[in-house]
């Protein structure tokens, strides 16, 4: 079948993908997040899969089915979502898509936390998340090759360029997020690839056409 298809430069190479949001809770019924439909990185982890890769994907809470040919592991918080991608190293390539929520509630509640009619509600209290990309790029077991996302509302290139170096990427994959862009929950993606030596702008594509795309950049670089 399609997936059997093609040339396999991946073969045998472990990859980490991460995909979808996390969601920290703040009560057992409610929780913050970031948007995030998943559809980018399950494409992803698809296309590097076809190439021959074998893929763990590190998937938050999605509605979107586990990609074929790729083995999926289900988390709900950054923290777990860490956990399972450092259980997964070594390995050849990581490529971290999740859009991570960059907080979590300090000490979110056991019980429901009821409202008190006309009261104004106590303010939550937030602590950092661990930031997977940085870790994963500044690991003792760090993959050969790394790549991120990031999602700007602004100055893109500028902002994609400072994680690349803050986070100890190889490749950075930069797009415009603002709303008006229709990227977030939709079917195509415009994104800038920058590396150290230079930075590469794409056409608007589908977010498949991006992941295919992407992945035959990242058997190539790998290889190089
Ligand atoms: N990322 C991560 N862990 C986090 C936050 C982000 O692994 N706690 C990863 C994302 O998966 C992405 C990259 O870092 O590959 C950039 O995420 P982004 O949210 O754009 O950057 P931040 O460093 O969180 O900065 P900010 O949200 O303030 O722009
Ligand atoms: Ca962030």
């Amino acid at each position: 079948g399609m997936v059997d298809a093609g040339p396999k430069p991946l073969q045998g190479r472990k990859v980490i993908v991460t995909s979808g949001p996390t969601h920290e809770p703040i009560d057992p019924v409610r929780y913050i997040a970031n948007r995030s439909s998943g559809k980018q990185g399950h494409s992803i982890a698809a296309a590097l899969a076809r190439l021959g890769a074998d893929v763990r994907l590190i998937s938050g809470p999605v509605t979107i089915p586990d990609p074929v040919g790729v083995t999926t592991v289900h988390v709900e918080t950054a923290t777990e979502m860490l956990g399972a991608v450092e259980a997964q190293l070594p390995a050849d390539i990581a490529v971290m898509v999740a859009a991570v929520a960059d907080w979590r509630v300090a000490a979110s509640a056991d019980q429901k936390i009821k409202k008190q009619p006309g009261e104004a509600p106590a303010p939550l209290a937030l602590t950092e998340n661990p930031d997977i990309l940085k870790t994963v790029g500044h690991h003792a077991q760090r993959p050969k090759l790394v790549v991120g996302f990031a999602a700007e509302t602004q100055n893109v290139e500028t902002n994609g360029r400072a994680k690349l170096e803050r986070k100890g990427a190889d490749l950075i994959v930069a797009n415009d997020v603002s709303p008006e862009t229709g990227v977030m929950g939709g079917d195509h993606n415009r994104v800038n690839i920058i590396a150290a030596d230079g930075i590469d702008v794409w056409p608007d594509l589908s977010k498949n056409d991006v992941a295919e795309r992407l992945a035959a950049l990242i058997a190539a670089r790998f290889a190089g």
